[in-house]
């Protein structure tokens, strides 16, 4: 079943009729979904959730959080949920749509495919036409330059400005593109919050703390990223 999100009004997916994937590679792939080129259009990615891993995850949760179900695991439901966010939905009724797709893949909604509902985006590639490297492939090839670090600027300064709900940000979620003056970065994954900070951001305020935390704990993550201690990250964060 196609599903449009208030984020999707504007931009429909390419195809509504079951999409076959079989004998496609994905391009990449996450611990939770696999990601494909769409077969019709190759300027749009399709995500399937690994189910294995749904699974997986959901046996090792407490009987209580079992109680929930797995649906809460979807990380393809999450982000669909992440894109009703009300920040998100105001800029698009703004007709904001600049602003909101600056460091945010276009977001199509839910299509079917033969390996199940996939959510559908932009796929962002680089001038070459190939995908775009994520910030940590980067970032372990050449280092923070001065170029890079003005993207990762440039991406806080927008979250901070627009007020958009995220996970904590990784760099293996974060892609960049070349195709602009200076690299630019996209959030691929991580969009939105649990429900409850999601339900909270109309409270005057609020989602600017969390946006503050989040942005402060990413500024860490970095450090950790270029950091030659050997340390794990939950070490690292503890000393620090
Ligand atoms: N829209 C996109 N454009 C370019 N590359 C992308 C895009 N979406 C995903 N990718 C690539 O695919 C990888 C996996 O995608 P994604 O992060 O969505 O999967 P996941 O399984 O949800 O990840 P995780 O392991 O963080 O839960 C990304 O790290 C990135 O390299
Ligand atoms: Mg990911």
């Amino acid at each position: 079943m196609t599903d449009y999100t208030a984020a999707t009004r504007a931009c429909t997916p390419k195809h509504s009729s079951m999409i076959d994937l079989s004998g496609h590679k994905p391009f990449a792939q996450g611990s939770n979904r696999k990601c494909y080129t769409h077969p019709l259009d190759s300027s749009r990615c399709l995500k399937v959730i690994r189910p294995e891993n749904i699974t997986a995850r959901f046996k090792r949760q407490s009987p209580i959080k079992r109680l929930l179900g797995t649906e809460r695991l979807n990380d393809n439901a999450q982000e669909i949920r992440a894109h009703n966010q009300r920040v998100l939905t105001r800029l698009l009724e703004k007709g904001d749509e600049g602003l909101l797709w600056a460091h945010l893949p276009r977001f199509y909604g839910s299509v079917p495919t033969s390996l199940g509902e996939a959510n559908e985006s932009e796929l962002i590639r680089c001038a070459d036409g190939s995908v775009a490297p994520t910030l940590e492939r980067l970032i372990k090839e050449q280092g923070l330059t001065p170029s890079l670090n003005l993207g990762i600027d440039e991406f806080l300064a927008w979250l901070w400005q627009t007020k958009i709900l995220t996970r904590n940000l990784l760099p293996h979620n974060l892609v960049v593109s070349d195709r602009f003056d200076h690299p630019r970065l996209f959030l691929v994954d991580g969009l939105g919050a649990p429900t409850i900070p999601q339900a909270l951001d109309s409270v005057p305020g609020w989602s600017a703390r969390y946006i503050k935390r989040k942005i402060a704990r990413f500024r860490k993550r970095l450090a950790w990223e270029q950091s030659d201690e050997g340390l794990s990250w939950e070490d690292f964060q503890g000393l620090r």
